[in-house]
């Protein structure tokens, strides 16, 4: 269940679309979803927000499903979500993608045993410009290299500490 603090804010997000169209907030709301509770999406926590917008659980998993920044099974503090896309391909996102895979022992979709680190494929992202990229919580890390990699999860494990 939602805190006092964001069932507020649920309320205030449903209120910026029109009476009987609260599934339009379906999106903001099962980001505050995913923040709130561990970084995922459970089955019980898809079904809670279907409750909270009166739609029908099979809309949320629709939707949930659907996009790649919603995850439905735990994942670790940081999660790389590197493009694989076209252009990113062309610019070596393959290499990027083995070099993670090696350097922190995981394949894609599985997390690190320490919990901190969990590997994800995802499609273009819009920063086609800066491939090889990845997205790392809410910001890009572009033009990726081996180097640039061991330096991010450097930082990483840093803040974590
Ligand atoms: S192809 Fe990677 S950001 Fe567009």
């Amino acid at each position: 269940m939602f805190s006092e603090e964001k069932l507020n804010k649920v309320k205030e997000i449903i209120a910026r679309y029109p009476a009987g169209k609260q599934k339009s907030a379906l999106i903001p709301v099962l980001h505050l979803a995913q923040e709130e509770f561990g970084g995922w999406l459970s089955a019980e926590t898809m079904d809670y927000v279907a409750s909270l917008l009166q739609i029908k659980p099979i809309e949320v998993y629709e939707v949930a499903t659907f996009y790649s920044m919603f995850n439905l099974k735990p994942v670790g503090k940081y999660v790389f979500e590197v493009c694989q896309t076209g252009p990113c391909m062309l610019r070596g996102s393959d290499n990027i993608i083995d070099y993670i895979k090696k350097k922190l022992d995981i394949g894609v979709g599985e997390t690190t045993k320490d919990g901190l680190f969990t590997l994800k494929t995802v499609e273009c992202l819009g920063a086609c410009g800066y491939a090889p990229m990845m997205q790392l919580g809410k910001h890009f890390r572009e033009h990726l290299t081996p180097e640039k990699v061991d330096a991010i999860i450097e930082e990483c494990r840093v803040k974590a500490n």
